[in-house]
């Protein structure tokens, strides 16, 4: 034995049993976190579209949601602020689609920007509305769902801007409502857009529980509209994206992709 080994102590071991024992641990701890996940991802095979949207509605639209969000009033990451800032000029008129409860509108209003503001849940809404008055910035806002129709005339909007593109599904509806978004926007108009990239979870798409429900969809009474990267968040649906998938989507509804940010989760698109 070498002098050098001789002198390292006993307590020195120790601390790193210590530390191998966390590491093990935080190793059970994640595989439990994926088993305790599992059930609720059942929902989304069992459930119908439109029970699957009423559950994240009524998640949305829960008091506990809707205060958590009247908290915000900063902007998310550097990323969203930088984008904003090269894409957006100070005076043009944006449409802030899921807007919460007014975080963007309040970041985007004190810019100068003329914003209206949509969102499905009635209770973000008026938490929005309230926040926007106490600013003394002139918002307009409306509950809608942008699954369904979007009530904004063709060409209104210089610029749009949308950090859940991930909450909408299946993926005709994501499509619809892209031609939806490039309808209201001007010509040469600029869309940001946010999304959940499939990378942040390693299961995602190819988890043993897509392969299963790929399969249990064929039949009735599961449910038909479930894709490849949709999971359940504590009732609520988020569709993880493939690049490749969401480079469809675009094109479909003939957005120009004009930066892609793929790590980031972030597009901008142009209507040409
Ligand atoms: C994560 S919050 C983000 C709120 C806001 N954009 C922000 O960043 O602070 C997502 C919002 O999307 C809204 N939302 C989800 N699905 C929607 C839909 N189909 N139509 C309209 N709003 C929707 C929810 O009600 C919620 O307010």
């Amino acid at each position: 034995m070498t002098s050098s080994a001789r002198q390292i102590p006993f307590r020195y071991y120790v601390g790193c049993s210590l530390v191998a024992l966390t590491r093990l641990l935080r190793r059970v701890l994640d595989q439990i976190r994926r088993v305790v996940a599992l059930p609720e991802q059942l929902a989304l095979i069992i459930w119908t579209p439109r029970e699957i949207a009423r559950s994240s509605k009524a998640n949305w639209d829960s008091c506990s949601y809707v205060r958590g969000y009247a908290r915000l009033d900063q902007w998310l990451d550097a990323r969203e602020f930088a984008l904003v800032e090269r894409y957006f000029s100070k005076s043009g008129s944006v449409l802030n689609l899921a807007c919460g409860a007014g975080r963007e509108v309040l970041l985007l209003g004190r810019r100068g920007m003329s914003v209206i503001a949509c969102d499905w849940s009635p209770g973000m809404i008026a938490e929005a509305r309230r926040r926007a008055e106490d600013a003394k910035l002139p918002a307009r806002f409306a509950v809608a769902d942008l699954m369904q129709d979007l009530p904004y005339a063709e060409n209104a909007f210089d610029y749009l801007y949308l950090s859940g593109y991930g909450y909408l599904f299946p993926r005709w509806r994501r499509v619809r409502f892209l031609r939806q978004a490039y309808l209201v926007l001007k010509p040469g108009g600029v869309f940001i857009i946010a999304f959940p990239p499939a990378r942040e979870d390693p299961g995602i798409p190819a988890g043993p529980s897509e392969w299963l429900f790929m399969r249990l969809r064929r039949w009735a009474p599961f449910n038909r509209a479930y894709e490849p990267g949709d999971r359940c968040v504590g009732g609520t649906l988020v569709h993880y994206f493939r690049s490749a998938e969401l480079a469809g989507e675009f094109q479909e509804a003939e957005f120009l992709v004009k930066e892609w940010l793929w790590d980031e989760g972030y597009a901008v698109l142009v209507k040409l």
